[in-house]
Parts: structure tokens; sequence; C-alpha cells
């Protein structure tokens, strides 16, 4: 991996990086099956959280070396990564050897791999309120040296209101997989807010969406061994074994809160800010929680 950080470009109309483009043409023809499951978001949502969950859900028993010797982002791969020194994320997806095969995306809906909604596969969405999603954004872009440098606070902040982030904007991104919803009825569309307040049922919802029949046990049982502090720990779930993250800049589980973008805006940033998103969210019914 190249020591300086990667340049953004636009993509298809989306601020891009190419270690998401360089591998594009197999990321375009990946040949989803029916039983595959897509878990997208736009980057900081809560991918790693849901995928964890999913993961317990359909392997935890059966299969639980996995727990102490793949890392969550092995587990689950990240279809449009194209890492140096590692396989692209579309052939360790393609090589899985689970049924189902859980695969991570951050592509807006419009450039998703044709092949999964071909397949009607199930797709799990994970949102999160614009501020706090900003500020983790934010904090993930200091320590990840395979980001582009977000500058100050202030100056990230402008990137994100203007979609110069990559993957895009965010208002498009979780705009575009809830309109798709009502067209596509194969997507379960959740929120970060609606997970810390209340795991279980969270749990519980997506279970009755993938038709699992996990006992109530076995749930309970998952939504304690997500916890924030518990997965914090959890040298598999934590990504402390990616070089490029600089934990000493700030840690891949960083807080996990509902909120805490109050401890980052100003009062005139917040202020611009809403006024801001009533404009580019004005035609949508998608509503967030910013505080539980
Ligand atoms: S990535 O890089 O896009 O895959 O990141 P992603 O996993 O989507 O988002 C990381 C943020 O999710 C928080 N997180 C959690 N919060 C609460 N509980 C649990 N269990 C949990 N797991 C992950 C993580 O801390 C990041 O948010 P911030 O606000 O930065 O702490």
């Amino acid at each position: 991996m190249s020591n300086s950080r990667p340049e953004l470009f636009d993509f298809e109309g989306i601020s891009m990086i190419h270690y998401f483009t360089d591998n594009w043409k197999n990321i375009q023809n990946f040949q989803a099956r029916p039983d595959d499951i897509l878990i997208a978001t736009y980057p900081k949502a809560g991918t790693t959280w849901v995928s964890f969950i999913m993961d317990l859900l359909y392997f935890g028993n059966i299969e639980p070396e996995r727990q102490t010797t793949l890392p969550i982002y092995m587990r689950v791969p990240f279809i449009e990564g194209a890492f140096p020194g590692l396989p692209p994320g579309a052939e360790q997806a393609d090589k899985l050897p689970t049924t189902p095969r859980l695969i991570k995306t951050h592509l807006p809906v419009q450039l998703v791999p044709k092949s999964f909604w071909e397949q009607n596969c199930r797709v799990v969405y994970v949102a999160r309120n614009a501020k706090d999603n900003a500020v983790s954004y934010f904090h993930f872009d200091r320590m990840n040296m395979a980001q582009p440098d977000p500058g100050d606070w202030n100056n990230f902040f402008n990137l994100f209101m203007n979609g110069k982030t990559v993957f895009g904007p965010w208002y498009d991104h979780v705009s575009g997989y809830w309109e798709r919803k009502m067209t596509y009825s194969n997507i379960h569309y959740m929120f970060f807010e609606d997970i810390v307040e209340d795991t279980g049922r969270e749990v519980d919802r997506l279970c009755t969406f993938l038709g699992l029949s996990t006992s109530a046990e076995e749930r309970e049982r998952i939504a304690k061994s997500v916890h924030f502090d518990a997965m914090k720990k959890n040298k598999m779930t934590n990504y402390s074994t990616v070089p490029v993250m600089d934990f000493k800049i700030s840690p891949f589980m960083r807080k996990g809160k509902v909120g805490d973008w109050k401890n980052h805006f100003t009062v005139a940033q917040n202020e611009t800010f809403d006024e801001h998103y009533k404009q580019k969210m004005k035609n949508t019914t998608l509503q967030f929680r910013t505080e539980i």
C-alpha cells in the first residue's frame, strides 16, 4: 500500500478513490446467487455491527471457530475493495464457502452489481443520521491512511455537505435505497439509532426478514455479545488487525453513540447543516433521529 493518501475523483457521478474502482469490471460482473445477502450502508452507519449480528445468526453455532480465527472483514467481504496485498473483495465474495454468503457494500444503489437485483437477493440496508454519520466518517478518515485526508472538522463538514466524501453524498445514498424499497421488496431498511435503542428488538425484526427461527435465548445471547464494549475488545471485530488504521489517532470502535455530533457541530454549523438538509431531503419521506 502506498504511503500517500488516495485522491478523490469523480466516478459515474460519485466521489471515489481508486481502491474501490480498480476492480470495477469484476465488481459489475459479479454473479450473485439467490441466497446471497448484501449488507449495504453509507460508510460508518453500522456495517460492522450488523455484519457481526448476521454472522452470529447464521454461523455462530454451526461454525464457532470463525469467532476466534476470522476477522469480520474476512467473513463478510467488501465487494468493491481492491487493496494491495489482499485478494479483491469480489473474488473473496465469490469464493466464500458459506451459505448464505454475506457480502458488504458501500456502493450507492445505482452502482450495485445488477445480478443482486436479478437474483432477488435479500438486501439489509443500515442508515445512520447524517450528523453522527458525518462525525464518525471524519474520525475514520483521520485514522485510515487508505482514505483521503479529511483536513480539520470544518473542512470535512463542508466536504460532507457537498458530497465530496468517498461513496458520494450521504443524502442520495440513504434516500436511493429508501426509494428502491418501494419497488424491490427484499430490502430490510434498518436505522443505527434503533439498534442503539433496542438491539434485541432489531435482531428480532432482522430474523423475521431473514426467515430465521433462531430461539429467543440465542437472540438474547447475540444481542449481548454485539454490545459496543464487547466488540471494541474483540480483535475479530475491532479492526485492530488492519495496518492502515492508526488507532493512536482514533479507534475504529470509537464511541458508538447517538448524539456525539453535539460535541463537534458549532451552533452556526448546525444551523447551516439543518437548512441545507431540508433542501436535500425535501423529496423523501425518510426520517432520522439525531437523538434518542
Ligand atoms: S465502516 O468502516 O463503514 O464499515 O464502519 P461501520 O461499521 O459502518 O461504522 C462504524 C461506526 O459504528 C459504530 N459501531 C457501534 N456502535 C454501537 N454499538 C456497536 N456494537 C457498534 N459497532 C460499531 C462504531 O463505533 C463507529 O461509530 P462511531 O460513532 O465512530 O463510534
